[in-house]
């Protein structure tokens, strides 16, 4: 497959090897509301960030959106957007390959861009995730008329869709309500608005050709070169339950009626005009609205927009990223949709814009998509930042980490999974038959600094058994590798055999 070639694509693909692994440190005072709810603020640079989530949350995400610093050369109040093109890729790519690995199978990814980086973008994405995951490129409409300034100024931003495995990813339809038009109830039906088509399909069927007589008497045949949409027993089952309409007068063609109530919604397309989800105007209202006039943020999106993707491409409950969170805006909407998320923000706004707005969030903000969403309040969001390195300089183990961080380190190292809940005894669990064990920070009690973590006979009698192979790491083992073999353990040496990624 043809791929994009720059100057240090070469190191740019090693780059996320090098980053250190950092835990993520809490800090509860930042954080608002019910402290049991997972939904996570994170300040720091998003490459780090998304290798700590790793462990955790790797095949989790359902959901990605993000809108990157789109290289317009312009310096914005909050961050600047001013990068040579070839550090732009340098920046973009290594974090579409974490993003990737967050992913759910049935997950996928949006990403908002113009034109300044695009067409390169598409490319390097379509390395990412291969080609055929690509799923479109919506054009949102994000003004409402020309800039009077430029001689061809552009309308539209691109938001490139692409699937973590396109068999996989299935999309919902957009709720009614966002397109009512069409919809009344002029005969006051119990069951609401309703619209109503034509009751006639193309071709001659000879069931579907029978003659119907209206309410107000009149008689009607197919017209020409069509038949009824269905066969005069499924006619008379819509006639008695009132979803026929002949017009007020009970004397015009047969229609059926379809209620607003029991619409599943209506499919999208890639052309989302700022009627349907606002454009950069209404954001900046939005932004104004919650910071003040003089402090709104320099490039947000309507909640609108993120509304319509978060509904497109998940449901209640599922986990939403967003790792270039500017101002907040994914993160509030996720809330007030009800799903979980995790936001990353690496400038000091991830305190002063994110954080403020998710507090208003959940205190029950007014603005944006609340009202749409009937939001009263509730919630809450952890507020984290980068902590220390799990290894040293040298590759051992920083003596701070926690004893459950790196279980959850050592599971994904292992089973490519996130680890859930939180591991307080050398047994991490099972997956495909093979017990994983980990042997650190004198987990069995012994409280001297390596006591424990080495694998002696005494130490695998306080193992939780297992009928099967066992995978143990540790800082050594007493056992000769004959033993070893003979009980079906591999044994694997902390911190030589624990891989980064
Ligand atoms: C275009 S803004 C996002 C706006 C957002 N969609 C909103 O509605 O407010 C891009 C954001 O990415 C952040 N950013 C840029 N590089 C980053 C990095 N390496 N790690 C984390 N955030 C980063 C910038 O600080 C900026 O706030």
């Amino acid at each position: 497959m043809p791929v994009l070639e720059w100057l240090t694509k070469d190191i740019d693909l090693k780059t996320s090897f090098l980053v250190p692994y950092r835990v993520l440190k809490p800090e509860p005072d930042l954080g608002y509301g019910n402290p049991d709810v997972p939904n996570m603020l994170i300040q720091g640079d998003n490459l780090e960030a998304l290798i700590s989530l790793r462990p955790s949350f790797a095949g989790s995400v359902k959901c990605v959106f993000i809108d990157p610093p789109y290289n317009t050369r312009s310096a914005f109040a909050q961050y600047d957007d001013n990068l040579e093109h070839t550090k732009w890729l340098s920046l973009i790519y290594p974090r579409l390959e974490m993003l990737r690995d967050l992913l759910t199978r049935d997950g996928s990814i949006w990403v908002s861009i113009d034109d300044n980086e695009a067409h390169y973008l598409k490319v390097v994405m379509d390395e990412i995730f291969g080609r055929a995951n690509f799923v479109a490129n919506v054009l949102w409409q994000k003004r409402t008329s020309p800039d009077a300034r430029l001689s061809l100024g552009a309308a539209h931003d691109h938001i490139l869709v692409y699937a973590r495995d396109i068999r996989e990813t299935r999309f919902n339809k957009v709720p009614r309500e966002d397109d009512t038009k069409g919809f009344a109830n002029p005969d006051e039906d119990s069951r609401g608005p309703w619209a109503s088509t034509d009751f006639t399909a193309q071709g001659w069927r000879p069931n579907q050709m029978y003659r119907i007589t209206t309410p107000g008497g009149k008689t009607y045949d197919p017209p020409g070169g069509r038949c009824w949409a269905n066969v005069e027993p499924a006619f008379k089952t819509l006639l008695a339950d009132n979803r026929m309409w002949f017009g007020r007068t009970g004397t015009s063609r047969p229609r059926v009626k379809h209620f607003l109530s029991e619409s599943e919604g209506i499919t999208t397309w890639t052309w989302w005009t700022n009627k349907e989800v606002g454009h950069n105007q209404e954001a900046k209202i939005e932004s104004k609205e919650l910071f003040g006039d003089g402090n709104a943020f320099d490039t947000p999106k309507p909640e609108r927009l993120l509304r319509r993707i978060i509904e497109l491409a998940t449901e209640p409950g599922d986990l939403v990223l967003d790792s270039f969170l500017g101002s907040g805006t994914t993160a509030a909407v996720a809330h007030k949709m009800g799903r979980r998320y995790i936001g990353i923000e690496n400038g000091e706004h991830a305190e002063t814009f994110c954080a403020v707005r998710l507090r208003k969030v959940i205190d029950g903000d007014k603005g944006g998509v609340s009202e749409a969403l009937s939001w009263k309040g509730g919630g809450g969001f952890g507020f984290f930042r980068l902590g220390d390195a799990v290894f040293d300089e040298y590759g051992q183990i920083n003596p701070k980490v926690t004893f459950d961080q790196l279980a959850a380190h050592v599971w994904f190292t292992e089973t490519k999974a996130p680890y859930m809940g939180k591991a307080t005894t050398p047994y991490l669990g099972e997956e495909d038959g093979i017990a994983y064990y980990l042997l650190y920070n004198g987990i069995l009690g012994d409280r001297r600094p390596d006591g424990g973590n080495v694998l002696t006979r005494q130490v695998l009698t306080d193992l939780r058994a297992h009928n099967g192979p066992k995978v143990i790491y540790g800082a050594g083992t007493r056992l000769s590798s004959e033993r070893l073999v003979n009980l079906g353990i591999t044994f694997k040496q902390t911190p030589y055999d624990l891989k980064v990624r």
